[in-house]
């Protein structure tokens, strides 16, 4: 049996029927691992994936491995891992998982040290754990590296840190900065998911309650737009003022959060910064107020201080914690504070995590055809592929576009023409 370590390798049935329900929805990877398997585009590459092990990942790993890689995975986050699904890959697919549902931080390094054994020429990440890790403790590897994707706002924003502090020491394809990944993921995938690992932690009716959106950035505009459609109230904060505005002119409510902690029922950030949700907000919201998060990591809500003003806690349902508080007020914490999608529920769903998917497998592809001509900097995938996505995406929901015509196409890139 090759090298893993996952909860239950018994599991393994579940996850591969689950593996394929997802395949079913993803039919622009599908096309993608179709030509990978006929031309073998990445044979040989080791890849290290630090990704969120659910179904739709399965997906992509199993594409990577058509195109001739040798890949080993592990997870982004210690609570996103789906147990059958990294049993059905390891058991199945014959591909290294590391990662169990619930996992301590010290485990899930050592996952990620599991995943950096492999001596990756290329690393797919989420949020850039693996990347930092590598730069910082694994620094021998370095010279083996062609490239790395990034699949998150987070990880990018980490990356191009590392970029202007010349530390990055290898090419990173932000694959989050394709149009047909922030665009439909962050908005649409988020929007629903964060909901749906809501209601799944709660039942909660959002019909006639208010809902406080923290961040109105791609993923803040989907959530808040499909509360509304829930039938809640919104209330947007933010700090970017043109963000701001926007949700104004959005249609929704716009204040500082000190002002909307008396009326919030459910508190929701998806920020990517720390401490959003801080002590004093904690102690100004009603009693039975619902926090979670759904940004990459479990810092936008104050967890320490969350505990420091808990009289008592306990479990009223799965990933749903009561905090009494010594100010006589209860809070409902979901998830740990950790992506209240991913613990909860299910991620994202793979009609959309399809389009995110196929920039990952293009992006791999197009860092070994570019391989020793990039610089150590961030890049985007170049637009015509972007295109080329949202081309297939179409083609499978089966709607035809217009195109320009020739005397279109040089009106347009022409400055003569005017009134
Ligand atoms: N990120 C958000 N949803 C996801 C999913 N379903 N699979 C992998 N990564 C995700």
């Amino acid at each position: 049996m090759i090298e893993h370590d996952v909860a239950d390798l018994k599991l393994a049935k579940s996850g591969r029927t689950r593996i394929e329900w997802a395949g079913k929805f993803m039919p622009v990877l599908a096309n993608i691992c179709e030509r990978f398997g006929r031309n073998k585009p990445l044979r040989g590459v080791r890849m290290s994936c630090c990704l969120h092990v659910t179904s739709e990942t399965a997906n992509l790993v199993t594409t990577l491995k058509a195109a001739g890689a040798s890949v080993r995975l592990c997870a982004s986050n210690p609570l996103s891992t789906q147990d059958d699904v990294a049993a059905a890959l390891v058991r199945d697919h014959g591909i290294p998982v590391f990662a169990i549902k619930g996992e301590n931080r010290r485990q899930y390094y050592q996952h990620i040290y599991a995943a950096l054994a492999h001596r990756p020429e290329i690393t797919t990440d989420d949020g850039a754990d693996l990347v930092s890790t590598l730069h910082s403790k694994k620094r021998n590897l370095i010279p083996d590296v062609i490239g790395g994707t990034e699949e998150t706002t987070t990880g990018v924003v980490r990356l191009r840190s590392m970029e202007k502090d010349r530390v990055l020491a290898y090419p990173i394809i932000a694959v989050n900065d394709s149009q047909t990944k922030f665009m439909f993921d962050n908005r649409y995938g988020t929007g629903q998911s964060a909901l749906d690992g809501i209601l799944r932690a709660t039942n909660w009716l959002f019909a006639g309650s208010t809902v406080v959106v923290c961040g109105y950035g791609w993923c803040g505009r989907g959530v808040a737009a499909r509360a509304k459609g829930l039938g809640a109230e919104i209330i947007v904060t933010e700090v970017n003022p043109v963000r701001a505005l926007e949700a104004k002119m959005d249609g929704f409510r716009v204040m500082r959060l000190m002002d909307a902690c008396r009326s919030g029922d459910v508190f929701i950030t998806v920020t990517g910064d720390i401490n959003v949700i801080d002590r004093r907000h904690m102690l100004g919201m009603k009693d039975r107020a619902i926090i979670c998060n759904a940004g990459h990591f479990d810092a936008e809500i104050n967890k320490k201080a969350l505990d420091e003003i808990t009289r008592s806690k306990r479990t009223l349902r799965r990933f749903c914690v009561e905090h009494k508080l010594k100010n006589g007020r209860c809070l409902i914490m979901l998830a740990e504070g950790r992506l209240v999608n991913l613990a909860a529920a299910e991620g994202h769903p793979a009609m959309v995590m399809d389009m995110s998917f196929a920039n990952q497998a293009l992006a791999a592809e197009y860092l070994v055809r570019h391989r020793g001509k990039l610089e150590n900097k961030v890049y985007k995938l170049p637009e015509a592929l972007d295109q080329q996505i949202a081309r297939l995406k179409l083609g499978t929901m089966g709607i035809r576009i217009d195109r320009l015509t020739p005397e279109q196409a040089a009106y347009i890139s022409s400055w003569r023409l005017g009134t």
